[in-house]
């Protein structure tokens, strides 16, 4: 499926379990690869991505068996990685390759890291520069800064980072690499906490002081965590945003994480008018979870920027799709870091949109959008780029015509069930 035609839908009803969190379950498996002892994930997302982090750590020495489908056993290496026989490929997982350099900063051997067209144009830096200040080599195309990556680690200086960006995959990166030697970093506002709540969880000694900075100690030794994978709230977002534009919609999303860092995507879309309702569940592990409720109700223009944009970052494609068909004007700002995920998401979004009959503006941080009425269209690149495309799905669900997406197979980065969800639900 490269090219994807979807038509206009009727209601969307019933209720479903959306996939395992992403974000959870690359952290379950590369932390529990240098954990000691053995560990059950389950509800471990099956998907591209996940499958790249699950082929790293088992190159790197960790044993990793199925036990059913969505439950693996991984046995960790007690922080004792061995060096890969071949080159690591990511895959289109920015999360993959980023954290990977921090688990591999910290061991002596030879690893290089690559990835698909859309992972060897992003920024590597962010990772590489900080990793070179501690101490390990780290080389890769244009002066370091893209992969195919190059890490020979070692032994490490401990360092304060005062991170210029707030960005989850930097921040683990380095508590990753600061485990033997301890490390302290800060970011200008908090990014999801996954990291701090698993590698809490696994023993480490992780303390925040009151001016923000998480200090690992020295000599961290991981013990293998049990992982309970909450349902991917960004997975969950396609559906809160296609149920709230879809007239006589009503759809129940069923134990969807619902972690505070990650949740902005509701509070958007209450501040835009959506009828959601949350029904807490006891936690999975360290995450809280709920069932969410969405309805169909008529949007409105906001505004989200800050904070919430931070909150809701992965998922601004899709609530731009929302906005197209509010009453009135969207305001998205503060959130640069789009034009650096799988693809340059506002210039993305934007030509998306205008494909489809929208007045869009784009800024160098966000774009102003123009409530209207979708139309159909085609031409929407959706290549390298799950979210893209799975945005575009649904802005067809509320157009007037068939949406084509291009590169639509993109969509197994993330949500390979997508389409048959988005059936099941359309009835
Ligand atoms: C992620 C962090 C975020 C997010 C990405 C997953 C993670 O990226 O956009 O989809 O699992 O740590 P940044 O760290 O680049 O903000």
């Amino acid at each position: 499926m490269t090219t994807w035609t979807v038509s206009p839908s009727g209601p969307l009803t019933g209720s479903l379990r959306v996939p395992g969190d992403k974000s959870v379950s690359h952290r379950s498996l590369l932390f529990n690869a240098i954990a000691t002892g053995t560990a059950t994930v389950t509800g471990l997302l099956d998907s591209g991505d996940v499958q790249a982090s699950r082929q790293a750590v088992e190159a790197l020495g960790a044993v990793v068996e199925d036990v059913e489908p969505g439950v693996v056993r991984i046995t960790g290496t007690g922080d004792a990685l061995a060096e890969p026989g071949d080159v690591i490929d990511c895959g289109n997982s920015g999360t993959s390759i980023r954290l990977l350099c921090g688990l591999l900063a910290a061991h002596p051997f030879l690893t290089v890291l690559t990835g698909d067209h859309s992972l060897r144009s992003r920024p590597m830096a962010r990772v590489a520069k900080p990793l070179r200040e501690l101490g390990a080599r780290i080389d890769g195309r244009e002066d370091g800064r893209l992969a195919p990556l190059v890490v020979r680690g070692g032994e490490l200086r401990s360092m304060r980072f005062d991170l210029p960006i707030a960005s989850a995959q930097v921040k683990t990166c380095l508590l990753l690499a600061g485990r033997r030697t301890g490390i302290s970093v800060r970011e200008p506002r908090q990014s999801r906490d996954h990291t701090e709540r698993l590698l809490t969880g696994m023993g480490a000694d992780l303390t925040q002081s009151d001016d923000g900075w998480w200090t690992l100690g020295p000599n961290t030794s991981l013990t293998a965590l049990d992982v309970d994978v909450p349902g991917d709230l960004s997975a969950a977002a396609f559906w809160l945003v296609a149920a709230s534009i879809v007239p006589g919609s009503d759809v129940t999303l069923r134990g969807v994480g619902l972690n505070p860092t990650r949740a902005g995507v509701i509070d958007a879309l209450r501040k835009m008018g959506a009828s959601i309702e949350v029904t807490e569940l006891p936690a999975a592990g360290a995450e809280p979870i709920g069932d969410i409720r969405v309805q169909h109700a008529q949007l409105h223009g906001a505004r989200i920027d800050g904070d919430l944009a931070l909150r809701c970052l992965d998922e601004l494609p899709v609530l731009s799709v929302a906005a197209a068909v509010a009453d009135g004007v969207t305001v998205i700002a503060d959130a640069e870091e789009l034009r650096v995920k799988e693809s340059d998401r506002i210039a993305r979004t934007a030509a998306g949109l205008r494909a489809l009959g929208i007045t869009v503006t784009e800024a160098p941080d966000g774009m102003t959008i123009t409530g209207g009425q979708l139309r159909g269209g085609s031409g929407i690149d959706g290549s390298g780029d799950h979210r893209i495309t799975m945005a575009f799905a649904v802005a067809a669900c509320a157009a007037d015509g068939p949406v084509t997406i291009e590169g639509a197979d993109s969509i197994t980065s993330s949500y390979p069930a997508f389409p048959e969800h988005l059936e099941r639900l359309r009835g």
